[in-house]
């Protein structure tokens, strides 16, 4: 059948407003201005006053700007970092690249970090933490995250490559330790046309040493200062999310309304685990960059939802990080997380969505477990 509500929608984005993406475009390739530009300062600072941060440093993607931060924060061969395997294995393989071990624990049951369980998983050699901020929602419990990491001298690195607007406690993502990570892949909840990606610090010393991190090991000038890397955003990207940033908020919002759309219409049926939805605790603000469910049957709802026109996702095809067999982790076992993904789907969450395809993808799946 042909798709009534896809998972993605591209073009449709770039239509709702591409007189302003195009004119955005054509200044900046008039201009000539591609590299370390004027506009990706600009986004920087737009950035860091968004996230609540002092500084934010554009980097190629949010996995450059996961390996540039924990290798700033001196983590290398030998050294242990605590993080959850619910996560893209770029939170994982940054790590490995950099000579490390990552250590995983379990997730609760709204998909993220057991804060609890990382006390002990902490030792001699740990050195980091890297909480995994996933499908637009902070992990709980994150003041004694970072009382723990303080008491034992460990530096906190936030994946919230998913969570940009999200708060805990008034809080902002990427804001609870060291830096915070993002990513501004086209599907996220800040997507740029392509790649691209930021490190936010209140460090100004780390927020320099990134910077040059980035660009060859350069400073201001010429000279080379240490061993770096070629892991700049791009200008033309900046200036895109420069534009963008300043639409997100109302993205957002819609956002929580979808969500709200298939709470409502969702939470009567007993074989699903529905997220926490928009209204349910004052201390989070969820900004569901994924609405993610846990399903029994999953399989033969995705076939139903497919045949039915409704496209969903699996994350990350299906497995979690220690489950790829060719990354050598099959001797880890995460009982939570393994029965995560076994049920897990993922439903359409945009905010181009209209209600009626909101709407009709719930009733999609009311249907199936209906009679049950
Ligand atoms: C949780 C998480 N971490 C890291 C990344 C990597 O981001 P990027 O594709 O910008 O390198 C992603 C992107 O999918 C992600 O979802």
């Amino acid at each position: 059948m042909e798709s009534k509500v896809k998972y993605f929608d591209y073009p449709l984005q770039f239509k709702v407003y591409e007189k302003e993406y195009t004119g955005i475009i054509w200044d900046v390739l008039s201009r000539g201005a591609y590299i370390l530009g004027e506009d990706l300062r600009k986004f920087e600072e737009s950035l860091a006053r968004f996230t609540g941060s002092k500084y934010a440093v554009g980097v190629g993607n949010c996995t450059d700007a996961l390996l540039l931060a924990l290798h700033a924060a001196g983590v290398g061969r030998g050294d242990e970092v605590i993080t959850v395997s619910h996560t893209f294995v770029a939170t994982v393989e940054v790590i490995k690249f950099l000579g490390a071990e990552p250590v995983f624990v379990d997730i609760t049951d709204d998909h993220n970090m057991n804060v609890e369980l990382v006390k002990s998983a902490i030792t001699p050699k740990t050195k980091a933490i890297i909480p995994a901020q996933l499908n637009g929602r902070i992990c709980s419990n994150m003041e004694s995250l970072v009382s723990l990491a303080k008491e034992r001298g460990l530096t906190i690195i936030e994946d919230s490559a998913q969570s940009l607007g999200a708060t805990y406690k008034g809080k902002g993502a990427g804001t609870f330790g060291l830096a915070g990570c993002f990513s501004f892949y086209p599907a996220k909840l800040l997507g740029t046309f392509g790649d691209a990606g930021a490190v936010i610090t209140d460090s100004e010393e780390f927020a320099e040493k990134v910077r040059m991190l980035r660009n060859h090991g350069r400073g201001s000038g010429t000279d080379i200062n240490l061993w770096g890397l070629n892991c700049r955003m791009d200008n033309l990207h900046g200036a895109i999310l420069n534009y963008k940033l300043t639409l997100l908020p109302g993205w957002i919002k819609r956002r929580r309304e979808i969500a709200g759309i298939y709470n409502a219409e969702l939470s009567g049926i007993k074989e699903l685990r529905l997220p926490p939805g928009p209204a349910d605790n004052s201390v989070h603000y969820d900004v569901f960059q994924n609405y993610e469910i846990e399903a029994e049957d999953r399989n033969g709802l995705v076939s139903y939802l497919n045949k039915n026109g409704v496209e969903v996702l699996l994350p990350w095809g299906g497995k979690a990080v220690h489950q790829f067999e060719a990354l050598g982790l099959s001797h880890i076992h995460l009982s939570r997380t393994e029965e995560l993904f076994k049920k897990v789907a993922m439903l359409p969450m945009y905010p181009e969505l209209k209600d009626e395809q909101v709407q009709y993808a719930a009733k999609t799946i009311k249907d199936f477990y209906k009679g049950r």
